[in-house]
Parts: C-alpha cells; sequence; structure tokens
C-alpha cells in the first residue's frame, strides 16, 4: 500500500512500487490529463510536481512518491500562479493538437515558481526537456511572459 497526497488529497494505492507515477496517476487515479508520450523521460508530456518540483512521471517509481504531494494538470489551477498560467495559455491561444500541453504548463508553472520574471534564455532551458510536435513554443514563450510580467 502506498500512500501520497494528489492534488490536495489523501490517496491510498494497492499497486507495486516499481508502477510508474504515471500508470498510477492515468489508470488508478482517473486522471487522464497527464498525457504518455516517449514513456523514457525525453518529451515532458507525463510532467507533475512532486512536492512542487516537476517531474517525468513516465520514470518516477511510485514509491519514490509515497507521503509526499504530487501535483497534476488536473489540481494545478488551485494555486493563484497555476490559475495564472493557464489563463495565460488561453489567452495566447497556445494549444494546437494540444497532446504536450498539459506537461507544458507544469513546467511552465515550476519555472515562474522558481523565477518569477525569466529571461528568454532561462525560459528556454526551463521548457527545453518538453518537445511540441505541433511548434507551439513562441507561443508558449508569449504566454510565459504574459504572466512574468503581470503585477503581483
Ligand atoms: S512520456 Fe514521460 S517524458 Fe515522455
Ligand atoms: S500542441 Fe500538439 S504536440 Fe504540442
Amino acid at each position: 500500500m502506498i500512500e501520497l497526497t494528489l492534488n490536495g488529497k489523501p490517496l491510498r494505492l494497492d499497486a507495486e512500487g516499481e508502477m510508474p507515477l504515471l500508470w498510477a496517476v492515468r489508470d488508478l487515479a482517473g486522471l487522464t490529463g497527464t498525457k504518455y508520450g516517449c514513456g523514457m523521460a525525453l518529451c515532458g508530456a507525463c510532467t507533475v510536481h512532486v512536492d512542487g518540483e516537476p517531474v517525468r512521471a513516465c520514470q518516477t517509481p511510485l514509491a519514490s512518491v509515497a507521503g509526499k504531494t504530487v501535483t497534476t494538470i488536473e489540481g494545478v489551477g488551485a494555486t493563484e500562479l497555476g490559475r495564472k498560467v493557464q489563463s495565460a495559455w488561453v489567452a495566447a491561444d497556445v494549444p494546437q493538437c494540444g497532446y504536450c500541453q498539459s506537461g507544458q504548463v507544469m513546467s511552465a508553472v515550476a519555472l515562474l515558481r522558481r523565477i518569477p520574471r525569466p529571461d528568454d534564455s532561462q525560459i528556454d532551458e526551463a521548457m527545453s526537456g518538453n518537445i511540441c510536435r505541433c511548434g507551439t513554443y513562441a507561443r508558449i514563450r508569449a504566454a510565459i511572459k504574459s504572466v512574468s510580467t503581470q503585477e503581483a
């Protein structure tokens, strides 16, 4: 039995510790906003937060998050910053097919939490692990900048 907090709620899972966190989130918890892309920590589609830090859920064993706080795209909007980033994504009309975007938003929120006013190189570095086949990178940068320039 593995216990964790998922999007603010306690969760007990009867699962093997080696199960990838992504499987637990999607198949056991039923939260399908977090996507499977490469399965090899290369594309960022599966990005969630563990104790506030972005991690690749496809390569994170469930046992390693026991007792920790996991936030997915379904829960990140409960924070003020998460809500601002999601609003900026809508305002900038970022998504094309949308497949990569929950991971993109999770990485962007983590970046802005760490660096409230990132410059271009800091944005590129923080977002470099999130691949978008539709090429929405310019809009992603614009959305991140629109949040970073908002008055607190
Ligand atoms: S599915 Fe996890 S990084 Fe690609
Ligand atoms: S919006 Fe289609 S892969 Fe990024």
